[in-house]
C-alpha cells in the first residue's frame, strides 16, 4: 500500500457530467492512496446491456420497466481486477468492460438509469461497497444520494465540446467508427436527461468542491485531487 494512505479511511464521492474525466482521476487517486474504486456508471451500463440483450428495450428506446424490475434480483454485477491491474465490469460472469462503453449502450443508459427500481437496487449495492469506507466512487448522485455524508465530495465539469472530443478519442482508440457530431449529440442529450430526470437528477452537492478540468493535464488533475485528499484527512485528524 502507498505511503500516502492514512489510517483514517474516508469516502470520496466524485460526481459530474458524462465524459468529464471522473473515472480517470478517481482510479488514479484510489491507486495512489490504496482505496477501492467503484465506477457506478459501469453498473448502470451493465444493467442497460442486460436489458438490451434480453429484448427489454424497444427500437424506439422504450424500456419494459416491469420486466426489467422483475429481473433485477437475478442480474449479477461485479468488478474483477485483471493481471495488469485494470478493473473490469462483469455481468453474470462475463467481462463486459468494452461492450458497455459502446455508443448503443450509451444511447439507452439514460432511460434505464431513470427507473426508480433500478436506482434503488444499484444504490443499495453501492452503499454496501462503501460500508467499510476506504472507497473512491464516481457517478452522478454519489455525494447527494448514495453517500450524502461522504467526507470528501468533488463535482467535475468541462465544456460539452471538450468532453465529446475526449470521448471521441477514447472510442476511436477502441476501433469504433463514430463522428464528433454523433458523440457530441450523445453527450448533450445525456447531460439534459441526467439533469432533468425525476429520480436523483445530477446535481452538485452543496458541500462539493468544484473541478473544471477543461484546461488541465491529467497530471495537474491528479495533483489537485491528491492535495484535496490530504487537506480533508488533515482536517479530520
Ligand atoms: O459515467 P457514465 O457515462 O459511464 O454513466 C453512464 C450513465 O449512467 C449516465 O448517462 C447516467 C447514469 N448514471 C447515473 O444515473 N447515476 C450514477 N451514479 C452513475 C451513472
Amino acid at each position: 500500500m502507498s505511503t500516502l494512505s492514512s489510517d483514517k479511511k474516508i469516502i470520496i464521492a466524485i460526481d459530474g457530467f458524462s465524459s468529464s474525466g471522473k473515472s480517470t482521476i478517481a482510479k488514479a487517486l484510489a491507486r495512489e492512496i490504496g482505496y477501492r474504486y467503484v465506477d457506478t456508471g459501469a453498473m448502470y451500463r451493465a444493467v442497460t446491456l442486460y436489458a438490451m440483450e434480453h429484448g427489454m428495450i424497444a427500437s424506439d428506446g422504450t424500456v419494459d420497466t416491469g420486466r426489467l424490475t422483475a429481473a433485477l434480483p437475478e442480474i449479477k454485477i461485479g468488478f474483477e481486477i485483471n493481471a495488469d491491474g485494470t478493473q473490469h465490469t462483469m455481468l453474470d460472469g462475463t467481462d463486459v468492460e468494452d461492450r458497455i462503453r459502446r455508443l448503443d449502450v450509451s444511447s439507452n443508459v439514460s432511460a434505464v438509469s431513470a427507473i426508480a427500481e433500478v436506482r434503488a437496487a444499484l444504490v443499495a449495492m453501492q452503499q454496501a461497497y462503501g460500508a467499510e469506507k476506504g472507497i473512491v466512487m464516481d457517478g452522478r448522485d454519489i455525494g447527494t444520494t448514495v453517500f450524502p455524508h461522504a467526507e470528501m465530495k468533488i463535482f467535475m465539469n468541462a465544456s460539452a465540446e471538450t468532453r465529446a472530443q475526449r470521448r471521441l478519442q477514447e472510442l476511436i482508440g477502441k476501433g469504433q467508427q463514430v463522428t464528433f457530431e454523433e458523440v457530441l449529440a450523445n453527450v448533450v442529450r445525456r447531460d439534459h436527461l441526467d439533469q432533468t430526470r425525476k429520480e436523483s437528477p445530477l446535481r452538485r452537492a452543496d458541500d462539493a468542491i468544484d473541478l473544471d478540468n477543461s484546461r488541465m493535464t491529467k497530471d495537474e488533475q491528479n495533483a489537485w485531487l491528491l492535495a484535496r485528499y490530504r487537506e480533508t484527512i488533515e482536517k479530520l485528524s
